[in-house]
This record gives structure tokens, sequence and C-alpha cells, in this order.
């Protein structure tokens, strides 16, 4: 097992990564699991592939497990799926001083989190994430958020977890189209600040995708010590260093706005392409070569994710996309910032970038 700690003033927390972490949850979580009643929130796919897992680790430590269970989907993630898990905890009773645990992908860690961010003015929480993307990003950092009709991620709190355990077991029952839109986001800290990683997820990525333990072991503990740097670096994102992680977020985000957050383009598949419209973007500002661009595109290709907008047939012009943008909770006093790139594994925040010069490129990227 890695441990990995997230060095944050006055509430520091470890994330450990490894196999067998679910089995032994109760011995991990030791006093933050106090009562013998625990709250665990999941959504129906987690809870019918890992539930009786977690439930026979409470039971076998003399605990109950009480469960509230959600629908997949980031549909979980709105008003009505946070005033289900508010009511739910405050009829469980939950205390302050409480821990609750949140099984499962990005929606159910980040739903959970803002409901114990908000209960009782805030009560503790345990992040048991599951998927590639909750273990590499959303489990860490303590970003909690639901969507709401003006947009996703718009309403939210700061709330660090007590502790992370990222149980790499979990991935094998991932669908093979989650773990490769996790993967972006592992990639992503190659890019954004890591060449020598970023050369390792070019060997080794095709390995993460298809399922190698090891691989994805590797990658996911790179992954989790380059959030806690970043994190610990600057826990509310106001000097600049935690905004590299959106690095691809930004184009990303028009994508899945136009395609109306469904199926057809997954958060982790937008960021993907987001970062090759990154590269391809600082490459025409003559910040990177269009070699490095390329191999950007190539390592998301080579993971079968996506590297062009075409295939989309989206209705949407360029303007149209740098609309969306603009909804972006990103924006800044009226400015936009673009993360670019002046190399791979060399990201940095340009706040200057002209939105006619970006929706002529994304014309150009829809046209062809
Ligand atoms: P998700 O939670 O919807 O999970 C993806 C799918 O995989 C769901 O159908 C889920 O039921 C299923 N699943 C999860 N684990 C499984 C497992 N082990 N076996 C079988 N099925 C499993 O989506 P996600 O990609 O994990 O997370 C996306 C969410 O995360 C978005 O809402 C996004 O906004 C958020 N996010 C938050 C942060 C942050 O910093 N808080 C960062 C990135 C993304
Ligand atoms: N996923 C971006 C962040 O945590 O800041």
């Amino acid at each position: 097992m890695a441990v990995i700690p997230v060095a944050l003033a006055g509430r520091p927390y470890e994330v450990r990564v490894g196999s067998g972490l679910l089995p032994g949850l109760v011995a991990e979580a030791g006093a933050l699991l106090r009562k013998p009643r625990v709250p665990v929130v999941t959504d129906a796919n987690v809870h019918a592939r890992w539930g009786a897992v977690v439930e026979q680790a409470l039971t076998a430590a003399g605990k109950e497990a009480r469960w509230l269970i959600h629908e997949p989907g980031e549909q979980a993630k709105s008003w009505s799926g946070l005033a289900r898990t508010v009511d739910w905890l405050l009829a469980e009773e939950v205390e302050r001083g409480d821990h609750i645990v949140a099984l499962g992908g990005g929606v159910i860690g980040d739903l959970t989190g803002f409901a114990a961010a908000i209960v009782k003015r805030g009560c503790g929480f345990i992040q048991l994430p599951t998927s590639l993307l909750a273990q590499v990003d959303s489990s860490v950092g303590g970003k909690t958020a639901i969507n709401t009709p003006a947009g996703k991620n718009l309403v939210g709190a700061f709330h660090q977890p007590a502790l992370v355990l990222a149980d790499l077991d979990t991935l094998a029952t991932l669908p093979p189209r989650e773990l490769a839109a996790g993967y972006a986001e592992v990639l992503k800290y190659g890019v954004l600040g890591d060449r020598a990683f970023f050369d390792w997820c070019v060997a080794h990525g095709g390995s993460v995708v298809a399922g190698d333990g090891g691989a994805q072991a590797y990658a996911v503990e790179q992954s989790v010590a380059a959030k806690a740097r970043i994190v610990a670096a600057d826990e509310r994102e106001t000097t600049g260093t935690r905004a590299l992680l959106n690095l691809g977020h930004t184009f990303g985000h028009a994508l899945e706005a136009e395609t109306g957050y469904s199926q057809r383009l997954l958060h982790g598949e937008a960021v993907a392409l987001g970062m090759v419209l990154a590269a391809r973007y600082s490459a025409r500002l003559g910040y990177i070569s269009t070699v490095d661009a390329a191999r950007v595109a190539e390592a998301v290709d080579a993971a079968g994710l996506p590297v062009e907008i075409r295939p989309l047939q989206m209705q949407a012009d360029g303007a149209a996309l740098v609309r969306h943008m603009l909804h972006d909770k990103k924006m800044d006093a009226g400015t936009l910032p673009f993360i670019l790139l002046r190399g791979i594994g060399d990201a940095f925040v340009d706040r200057q970038v002209q939105l006619d010069d970006v929706a002529a490129f994304m014309e150009e990227q829809l046209r062809g």
C-alpha cells in the first residue's frame, strides 16, 4: 500500500492506495468510525458490485452499514439528490463528529462531500473512490459540488475528507469506457507538469486501460502524489497553481455543454479532447511546436480517447462553443483564463487569450 499525505495546515489527511482496502475499511479508518451505525452513500452500480464487501467489513467489526443508494449518473448531483442525502443523514442522526462514507465515483464523492459540508454546519467524511477518475482526481482536494440548471458544479464547498482509501481492486469492475475516461486525468498530470510521467504514460498508458494492476497502481500513486502537492500549495485555487489542474477543462467544458453532459461525451473524454485542443491552440500561438501538440494527441489517441471534435457531429459553430466557455465558473473579473502549454510538462495560465481567435480556432476544428 502507498500512503500519500495531503499536507494541509489544520486538516492534513492521507490517501492510501492499494488492494484490499475496502475489506480492511474498519481497521484503516480506526477511530473515524466511532459509532456502531455507519452511514454509507453510494450508487446502485457500485452497491451491486462492492456493497457486500463493505457490508461484510462493517459487520465483521460489529458495526451496521446504513445505506443510501442513488441512481447511477450525474443526475444524483442535483438539488433533489442533495436534499435526499441531507434529509437521510439527518434522519440517521449524524453528528458533527461522525464520518459519512462516500463509496463510488466522482458523482457520489462530490455529492456526499457537499452534504457533509452542510449537515450540522459540517461533519466529517471518508472517500472510498471506486472509479479511476475519482481515485486520481475527484476524491482528493476537497472540491465538492452539485449541478444546477445554470451549470455544472456551480454550487458547492471546499470540504476536505478525513481519509481517502483508493482500493485498486474496484477498478476491475469499472466499465472499460469509464476506465479510459479516468485515464485522461492521469495523463493530464504528465502533460501539465511532469514530462517524465508523460513519457511513462506513453509507454504504459495502454496497460492502464487494459487493466494491468501494476500499471494502474503506479498511475494512481503518481497522480495522487501530484494532486496532493498541488492542493497543498493552493487549496482554494487562488494562486494559479491549482488552476493548472483545469488543463483541457475550458475547451472540454464547451464540448460537454454542447453535448448536454450526456453519454455522448463523458467528462474524462471531454478533458482528453480538451487537452488535445489546448495543445493545438498552444501551437497556434507559437508556445509549443506542432510536433509536441501531435505527441499529446497521440498519447490521448493511444488510450482510445477522442482527439477530434468532428465525429461528435455538433451543430454549434465556433462562436457558440466560446459562449459555453463564458458560462464556466472559471471566469474571473470578466476574463477567461486558459491553461496552455509552453512544453509537455510545462503548463501555465494565460489570461490574455483573444476569444474571437479561440472561436476561429474552434471553427477550424469543427469543420476541418
Ligand atoms: P460516476 O461517479 O458517474 O461514475 C461513472 C460510472 O461508473 C457510474 O455509472 C458508476 O455507477 C460507475 N462505477 C463507479 N465505480 C464503479 C466500479 N468500481 N465498478 C462498476 N461501476 C462503477 O463518474 P466519475 O467519472 O467517477 O466522476 C465524474 C464526476 O466527478 C463528475 O460529476 C465531475 O464533475 C466530478 N469531478 C469532480 C472533481 C473534483 O475535484 N471534485 C474532479 C473531477 C471530476
Ligand atoms: N479537478 C480539479 C481540482 O481539483 O482542482
